[in-house]
């Protein structure tokens, strides 16, 4: 039953971790905000590019894909019925993943932190709440019936321990510049 929901969790919600990943290591070139400022303080600061929210959600996209393509298979090997992604919630995820670390960035520079520092939870749970949010919206039926009332619970457990767990990792790899 624990371990049926924590798969569950995060099975549905690998296309929106990887675009995270992905960004820190594809981002760069220019701002999504075009280097402007707002009250005294960068909009959302150079770490938030077009790159990096390209590339994400395209890794996304494809991870969702692929995903959906060896659900049966790993249905089959993990005991437990993993979901398959809809274009729709392929998108979602991954697009509202990037939007919700957009948004904490917004909310980070106005808070008056500086690009990279840490804010702790809303660092890990910026990009659960866009994906959440924009899969119930552009997936509305999908989304209810994956993202039970106790898978939800799951992924707001797991993902912090798993966000920070993957940024340790980039960090020590040396591809990240903050272990958060
Ligand atoms: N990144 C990017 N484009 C995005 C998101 C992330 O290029 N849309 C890259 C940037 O190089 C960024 C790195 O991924 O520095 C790490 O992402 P994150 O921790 O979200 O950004 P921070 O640099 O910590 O900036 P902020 O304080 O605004 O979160
Ligand atoms: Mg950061």
């Amino acid at each position: 039953m624990v371990v049926e929901l924590a798969v569950t969790a995060v099975w549905a919600m690998l296309p929106a971790y990887l675009p995270n990943n992905v960004a820190v290591v594809a981002g760069g070139g220019p701002p999504i905000d075009g280097g402007r400022t707002w009250r005294g303080a960068r909009l959302l600061g150079d770490g938030k590019t077009w790159r990096g929210l390209a590339a994400g959600v395209l890794a996304g996209l494809a991870a969702a894909i692929a995903l959906t393509a060896v659900a049966p298979a790993a249905g089959d090997v993990l005991g437990v019925d993993v979901p398959r992604f809809p274009l729709a919630a392929a998108v979602a995820l991954p697009a509202g993943a990037l939007l919700g670390d957009i948004g904490a960035s917004f909310v980070k520079r106005r808070l008056g932190r500086e690009r990279g520092a840490a804010v702790p939870l809303l660092d890990q749970l910026d990009l659960v709440i866009g994906a959440l949010a924009l899969a119930f919206l552009l997936a509305p039926g999908w989304a209810a019936d994956v993202f039970t009332p106790l898978v939800v619970i799951a992924v707001f457990v797991l993902t912090p321990a798993l966000h920070l767990a993957t940024n340790g990792i980039g960090y020590v790899l040396g591809v990240k510049r903050e272990p958060w």
